[in-house]
């Protein structure tokens, strides 16, 4: 099987005597209610999906992650997975060597973060070098712009998971998707990061890398998206619907992925990549602009990304694809690489005439998108002027 990143799957999850002591301390702790993203990056880090990492960077690793995509000790890291200081919040309230309580939005006790760093934040900076702009536009800069002054670092304990009232069959953790492809015997395994429904030309690269591999995992992103992408519950109805009919039940699993989209294009691929290495994952499917918004990233930016790493930094491999359409010379799916059709030959459509044509109930046509996934997509959105597609 494929070894984590690092080389160790994470495990930050305490039981036992450290757990009840932990909960005995937490009540006494200054304590910092997290964010949707916060969240999702501890319940990632606690079950190994983040590994090498044990708790949100401190300064060190941090500066060496925004200036060459590299934690201290030279491993490959190409995201911020940070703490941030509430705005508002006093940083001089928190100073290494104490424990911070950590809550959920619900109140509820998640962790303890073991504080070892506290450093100001130079915003423009993160975002020049992680996001390729300091636009305010741009949903990853609205982030870093709601956040307070300073990050905090440091290992966190974890006492116990989120919890979510939704998807629960498909919350597999790496240790679970692990057993599950050992258990079918897969020696190759895909995966298909997305956030947004399945239609016909991500249908068509997930197929082609089916040819190649023993199984895969539609691993669709469930944290935080920005507000018109299409809602998780929606999409994971889309999934199902579509794997139920068109996909071999024996070579398909489908789990979610609790990760926050950053939409940080090529730095955010790398961080896809590994982390689905840490599931378990031999071969990630990367199209164009993977995890873009905008015009921020050329169409191929996240692939070449990848060819400026060193063949030690990953283990897992990418399956790249060019753009994907139908394409009426032929009368199939194809893409740039397979087929000659100029424009007037492709049946493409922008986001922007998806939404468009289901906020009237008007199903895309059957080349761009399955009939059953148009369906609940135009059930989830009939009436609704400004949704995703
Ligand atoms: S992403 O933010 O998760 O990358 P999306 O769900 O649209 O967005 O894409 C999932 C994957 O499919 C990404 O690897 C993306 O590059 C790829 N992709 C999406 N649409 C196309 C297309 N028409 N042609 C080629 N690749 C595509």
């Amino acid at each position: 099987m494929i070894q984590a990143h690092g080389g160790r799957l994470v495990n930050r999850l305490v039981s036992g005597a450290e757990r009840e002591a932990l909960l005995r301390e937490a009540p006494r702790l200054r304590s910092i209610t997290l964010n949707a993203r916060e969240t999702s990056d501890l319940e990632m880090i606690a079950v190994g999906a983040m590994s090498p990492l044990e708790g949100f960077l401190t300064k060190m690793d941090y500066e060496g992650v925004v200036e060459n995509m590299r934690l201290r000790d030279g491993t490959l890291w190409p995201m911020p997975v940070v703490l941030a200081v509430k705005p508002g919040d006093n940083p001089a309230d928190y100073v290494p060597d104490m424990d911070v309580a950590l809550k959920g939005q619900d109140g509820s006790l998640l962790g303890v973060l073991h504080l070892t760093s506290k450093w100001e934040i130079n915003k423009d900076h993160e975002a020049l070098q992680t996001l390729r702009t300091t636009d305010a536009a741009h949903p990853g800069v609205q982030y870093l712009q709601s956040v307070g002054s300073h990050y905090l670092g440091g290992k966190i304990s974890v006492l116990s998971l989120p919890k979510y009232d939704k998807f629960g069959k498909y919350r597999l953790t790496p240790a679970q998707t692990r057993e599950y492809f050992d258990m079918k015997g897969w020696k190759t395994v895909a995966a298909f990061q997305t956030r947004n429904p399945i239609h016909r030309a991500h249908e068509y690269l997930t197929k082609c890398a089916l040819e190649n591999t023993d199984g895969i995992m539609i691993h669709p992103l469930v944290g935080e998206t920005k507000s018109d992408d299409v809602p998780a519950d929606v999409r994971m109805r889309c999934y199902e619907t579509l794997l139920s009919k068109y996909y071999p039940q024996d070579r398909v699993l489908l789990a979610v992925y609790p990760q926050a989209m950053r939409y940080a294009g090529p730095r955010e691929a790398i961080l896809h990549a590994i982390c689905r290495q840490n599931y378990g994952v031999t071969h990630i499917i990367i199209g164009r602009d993977h995890a873009g918004v905008g015009s921020y990233y050329g169409s191929f930016d996240a692939q070449k990304m990848f060819d400026t790493l060193q063949p030690a930094d990953l283990k897992i491999q990418t399956l790249r694809f060019e753009n994907a359409f139908w394409c009426k010379l032929s009368g199939a799916m194809a893409t740039t690489k397979t087929s000659p059709a100029g424009e007037a030959d492709r049946v493409m459509l922008s986001g922007t005439k998806v939404r468009e044509m289901l906020s009237n109930g008007q199903r895309p046509p059957v080349e761009f998108s399955r009939p059953e996934v148009a369906d609940i997509l135009i059930e989830a959105y009939a009436g609704k002027a400004k949704v995703g597609a």
